[in-house]
């Protein structure tokens, strides 16, 4: 691993990204031992006014803080430094840039080199004068090496257009290589296990295809509101909010090609290639919601039409997929919390069971919570009878990993920019090809040709939905 000296720069200190997912993701890295006292000085960055306690005691609170972790906290906090300024600032930048170059005069050993990880927990709005501010008063200058980089998150646009603008913008300033762009879903325990379930295991490698899998759905539900957030969620919608990103991430894991190695670009080379195979979204096979509510939110328009549920088809043009539905689906004040993929497989030809109708083959995917990994299958009834039934394979990771504590996406995710990792983060072509799948669709909605139909806070969103998930072969099982 590097060593030397690292400055980690959280732009936006005071908002609630930073306050909510950074620091406590650098608390627990610290905890663990992967950022070094003797190394790294984290520095938060904002327009607001604040001493360095005053920082400190607004993030305090978010930080697990169980009493066996009171020492480290108070030694986490005394590493963390403010400094004040506006996002367009020359003077404000050259003050952090001074802040950080002291530090690391004052940390560096001779044979040392400076890392700078700036995260920007920040409206998108100021990414483009954020970078050059960056690239022009903060760049990293040691002569022993080291390294600039720069971590963001979506939104990053709206449609193909404005991210193509962003990502352009962006660009010009910093190299792929510098630059992180966060899904936390990358982050996820399950969602990286994704690719080992599919290519290190002899049992899926011949039956994942459009011969033996009849539909794929990746399914997003969460049991609240835009809670307080209404004025953001209006702007972009469910579809620009979990499906564009998280959804498709899952996606492209699900159905990719099998990667040449393990190296990012290899990986992110078959997620581009499988993005490009997708075919046009068709109208009748997008159903929108919004739930009632949802525009008494003050800060939602009483007209808004912007959808909190969306279920809709992605259908693959390539040897593989050909006919396959996958359906992504999302929604917001459903009836549950939950992130699943189910990959259901075909009738078994000639079944002598008759058994068919209890329902057929599934291998299932569970994101959060309590995550698990289980496949549906047909067992014989224990019993005198030669009856069969429904019953699961079922590896549930409470049960089977006891103990072991799954680490937080942004944790993850952090730990990888700091190490210089960029599989689970989007490259600027996946990104592109994203946009390109949805932006026609959403395009349709914004000007109202496309209107979302209400369904009731705490259901399971419009039937319109789950009718379009039959009509595509999907075959409800019971049982689990
Ligand atoms: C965020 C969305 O990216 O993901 C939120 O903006 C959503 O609307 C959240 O609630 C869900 O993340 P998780 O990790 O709780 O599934």
């Amino acid at each position: 691993p590097e060593t030397g000296c690292l400055s980690i720069i959280v732009l936006g200190a005071s908002g609630d990204l930073a306050k909510k997912k950074t620091f406590p993701a650098l608390f627990n890295l610290y905890r663990q031992g992967f950022l070094q006292s003797n190394e790294v000085h984290i520095f938060g960055y904002a327009r607001t006014k604040l001493s360095d306690d005053q920082l400190r005691d607004r993030i305090r609170g978010f930080l697990s803080h169980g009493k066996e972790y009171t020492e480290d906290l108070t030694k986490f906090l005394q590493l963390i430094k403010y400094v004040s300024g506006s996002y367009d600032s020359a003077e404000g930048f050259q003050a952090l840039d001074k802040a950080i170059s002291e530090h690391e005069v004052s940390k560096n050993s001779a044979e040392g080199s400076s890392r700078r990880l700036f995260y920007f927990a920040l409206p998108p709005s100021v990414y483009p004068s954020v970078c050059k501010m960056i690239k022009h008063h903060c760049m990293n200058r040691s002569d022993l090496g080291g390294w600039t980089r720069i971590v963001v998150e979506k939104p990053f646009g709206k449609d193909l257009a404005s991210a193509e603008k962003l990502s352009s913008q962006i660009g010009e300033l910093f190299d792929e290589p510098q630059i992180y762009r966060i899904d936390h879903y990358l982050g996820k325990e399950l969602v990286q296990n994704l690719l080992v379930l599919r290519f290190a295991n002899r049992f899926f490698l011949p039956l994942w295809n459009r011969d033996n899998i009849d539909n794929v759905q990746i399914v997003f539900r969460e049991d609240f509101g835009t809670d307080g957030r209404g004025g953001y969620f209006d702007e972009y919608g469910i579809i620009r909010d979990i499906i564009q990103n998280h959804l498709l991430q899952v996606f492209c894991l699900i159905a990719m090609e099998k990667p040449i190695s393990l190296k990012p670009e290899h990986i992110r080379d078959e997620k581009v290639k499988v993005l490009q195979s997708v075919l046009p979204i068709k109208n009748e096979e997008v159903v929108l919601g919004q739930y009632e509510g949802y525009r008494e939110d003050p800060t939602v328009p009483d007209n808004s039409n912007t959808p909190t549920f969306a279920t809709m088809v992605l259908r693959i043009h390539n040897e593989r997929w050909e006919g396959v539905p996958f359906v992504l689906k999302a929604g917001k004040a459903l009836n549950s919390r939950k992130a699943e993929v189910r990959v259901q497989f075909k009738d078994v030809p000639g079944d002598i069971f008759r058994c068919q109708k209890q329902g057929r083959n599934e291998f299932v995917i569970r994101l959060q919570p309590l995550e698990a990994i289980y496949m549906k299958l047909t067992v014989k009834q224990p019993g005198l009878e030669m009856s069969t039934v429904q019953s699961e394979l079922d590896l549930s990771y409470r049960q089977r990993y006891q103990g072991v504590v799954i680490p937080e996406a942004y944790e993850r995710l952090i730990l990888d920019t700091i190490r210089g990792d960029q599989q689970h983060f989007v490259r600027r072509d996946e990104l592109k090809e994203a946009w390109e799948i949805f932006t026609p669709l959403l395009h349709r909605i914004d000007n109202g040709e496309f209107k979302p139909t209400s369904y009731k806070p705490g259901s399971r969103g419009p039937a319109e939905a789950d009718e379009l998930l039959q009509k595509v072969g999907y075959v409800q099982t019971h049982g689990y």
